[in-house]
């Protein structure tokens, strides 16, 4: 079994963990899950970085011992992460003493054969990222990510002859080219690299910082924080002996954000080569989370934390938010509003809909069993063909953590799946006897293009894929190469209509009506409803959810004709993205010719109705002013099937 392994950094316990935190940890917990999924034996390590003086200040504000303080933190972290439903294989605490062994056994070997030396140091020191930063780093004298300036510091300390490595490490990243992801980060290293590397400043004199791993050839100095924490990734897995180490450290992946990129890209592939060991395979850089254009961070104080958003939208909704949203590398923005849109937009009403309309009506047309198919029709062979297709982009986007694509290209089969339902029309089809194999055609269809979604969302949406599978009576299913055809629903075998997936969300907004007020309205026999809460200003009113069960899109017309016997309704053919007939009562007030092209508003989800012998699905939007009816437009063009909201 090929083996593959994939770390997050691991954080700093001077803070609680946030969403910045939580990204990182589950896009390597989705990526690992699709590995598992791939056939792979997978290694998934985390954990948290204990030494150094900002955890020291930590623990000083808290008032608490520093032991005191890194153990209650790191358990903060430990415990953050499965009610996301990310499950690492290993959680690597940097004060644990297997590790600190570690870090000491490389310190002397890299010590002994001539890579670390003793000298004296002058630079610009910031203690938030506890390096030293060059003038060039810096914005208006502040460092970029703390905003603060750094402080002037001059000292003895020992160093790692990191420059002795540069020309190698120049040469490595040419020549692989993805060694260091997205390009645009490979591009900011080797630029980087065009100027001399300094050698790195690896130790702390015990004078200014005990919380650390002390040196095994000088007691006087603990280990600067990088040369500590970056060594996790070797200790997690035992080495320098056991066999976990030859088996994972051949294929091992770093997922990290912008911010530690230089010690990643530059301290680590150089601190590897000087041990003699091979460097990672790949490195995966993504953008920040932002809070109003700014990085969400402990130090500015605009975090949000994973916790409550479990609590208010469940753990698949957040991490089906998070990458979709973001465009793995580039920075995104993070507000409750867009996950919120999400969850009611794609979770509630793409999926959660074809989910629940597939298996009712496999439920009430075909008793709850996966029918027999026909002989497939060009629509019935076209999704098939698109699920299927569906598949490899899936994987190909995958592979290079474009997460973001491998959802649209999910997304985009959920919504011509949800458009086969309405242009099939089964619940048609049902009435005619003639046409039974046609519909057990369609359902088995809609089974097996579910049953493939389903597949795809294991590593995304662990619990909903359990869900779907479990319905679709397919939990033995773990392995994309050889669940990945179709045809594998077995006709006549049970389909269990199981509970609601999403549940549709409110937005808390000052003019949403309270439930209590509702409430009072439908039991007005209590007696108890107070004049407030049944205030005449209520009446009329309908919730958010009602609205959104309302389905309004963009529709463009593409022909238009008078319907015989009639002065009053025209027939359009319009495209919303699909092409459908849509009966309107215009005919008064536009001539056919004039609306061709024209893009109006339609309500989509309108159940069929036939007007004048012509089946019309859907109604187009108009104003009536006095005698007039004036068609509904957008200001500008967009693409047809676009949802108004
Ligand atoms: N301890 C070091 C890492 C050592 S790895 C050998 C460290 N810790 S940290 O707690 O500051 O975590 C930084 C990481 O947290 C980022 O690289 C990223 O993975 C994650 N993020 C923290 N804030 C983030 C955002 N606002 N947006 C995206 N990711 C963020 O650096």
């Amino acid at each position: 079994m090929t083996a593959y392994y994939l770390t997050t950094p691991i954080f700093y316990v001077n803070a609680q963990p946030h969403m910045g935190h939580a990204y990182s940890t589950v896009v390597a917990d989705a990526v690992c899950r699709y590995q598992r999924l791939l056939g792979k034996d997978v290694r998934f390590q985390t954990g948290t970085d204990e030494h150094g003086d900002k955890i020291v200040h930590a623990a000083a504000d808290a008032e608490v011992s520093v032991k005191e303080y890194v153990d209650k933190i790191s358990a903060m972290f430990k415990a953050a992460w499965p009610p996301l439903a990310i499950v690492p294989d290993t959680f690597v605490r940097t004060t644990d003493p297997a590790h600190m062994g570690v870090v000491q056994g490389v310190l002397q070997q890299v010590y002994d054969q001539g890579d670390i030396y003793f000298s004296e140091y002058t630079g610009l020191y910031c203690k938030g990222c506890e390096q030293f930063l060059t003038e060039k780093e810096l914005v208006d004298g502040k460092c970029p990510d703390h905003l603060t300036e750094p402080d002037q510091i001059s000292e003895q300390n020992y160093f790692f002859r990191m420059s002795k490595y540069q020309e190698w490490l120049i040469d490595h990243i040419s020549k692989n080219p993805e060694f260091i992801t997205p390009e645009r980060y490979r591009n900011e290293v080797l630029s980087f690299l065009k100027e001399p590397l300094e050698d790195l400043c690896i130790s702390r004199p015990t004078t200014r910082l005990t919380w650390g791993i002390p040196l095994p050839f000088d007691s006087r100095f603990v280990t600067y924080v990088w040369f500590d924490a970056l060594i996790n990734y070797l200790s997690g897995l035992g080495y320098p002996a056991g066999q976990d180490f030859s088996r994972y450290w051949p294929v091992a992946e770093h997922v990290i954000a912008k911010d530690i990129l230089k010690p990643h890209a530059i301290y680590w592939p150089t601190m590897l080569k000087a041990m003699g060991i091979e460097p990672y395979k790949r490195l995966h850089v993504h953008g920040y989370w932002n809070m109003n254009e700014t990085k969400m961070s402990k130090s500015l104080g605009n975090v949000v934390r994973p916790g409550e958003l479990v609590t208010e939208f469940g753990a698949d909704s957040v991490r089906y938010f998070l990458l979709r949203e973001m465009s793995f590398g580039l920075d995104a923005g993070f507000s409750k509003e867009a996950l919120m849109a999400r969850h009611n937009s794609d979770l509630t009403n793409d999926l959660g809909n074809l989910f629940s309309r597939s298996l009712t009506m496999v439920k009430n047309f075909a008793a709850s069993c996966v029918p027999q198919p026909g002989t497939p029709s060009d629509q019935d062979r076209e999704l098939a063909e698109a699920a299927l297709a569906m598949l490899g982009h899936y994987r190909e986007h995958l592979d290079h953590f474009a997460f973001h694509r491998a959802l649209a290209a999910v997304w985009e089969v959920i919504s011509r799946a949800n458009k086969y339902i309405v242009s099939t029309q089964p619940w048609e089809l049902v009435k005619d006897p003639q046409q039974a194999a046609q519909l057990g055609t369609v359902l088995y269809t809609l089974l097996e293009t579910l049953r493939l979604i389903t597949l795809v969302l294991h590593p995304i949406m662990p619990e909903t894929a359990a869900k779907m599978a479990e319905a679709l009576g397919v939990t033995d299913e773990n392995n994309l190469s050889d669940c990945g055809t179709w045809g594998r629903l077995v006709p006549g075998s049970a389909i269990t209509h199981g509970a609601q997936l999403f549940p549709r969300l409110q937005q808390e907004t000052k003019d949403k009506p309270q439930p209590q007020k509702n409430k009072a309205k439908k039991e007005p026999s209590t007696g108890k409803a107070s004049a407030a809460e049944t205030a005449p200003e209520e009446e009329g009113l309908v919730t958010f959810d009602a609205f959104q069960n309302l389905e309004l899109r963009v529709a463009e017309i593409v022909a238009a004709e008078k319907i015989a016997k009639s002065d009053r309704l025209l027939k359009l053919t319009v495209k919303a993205p699909e092409e459908r007939t849509i009966v309107a009562g215009i005919a008064q007030h536009y001539q056919p010719e004039e609306l061709v092209g024209r893009q109006v508003i339609i309500v989509a989800n309108l159940k069929p109705a036939k007007l004048m012998g012509v089946a019309s699905h859907g109604m187009v939007l108009a104003a009536k002013d006095g005698d007039r009816l004036v068609l509904s437009a957008l200001s500008g063009p967009v693409a047809p099937g676009s949802r108004v909201a």
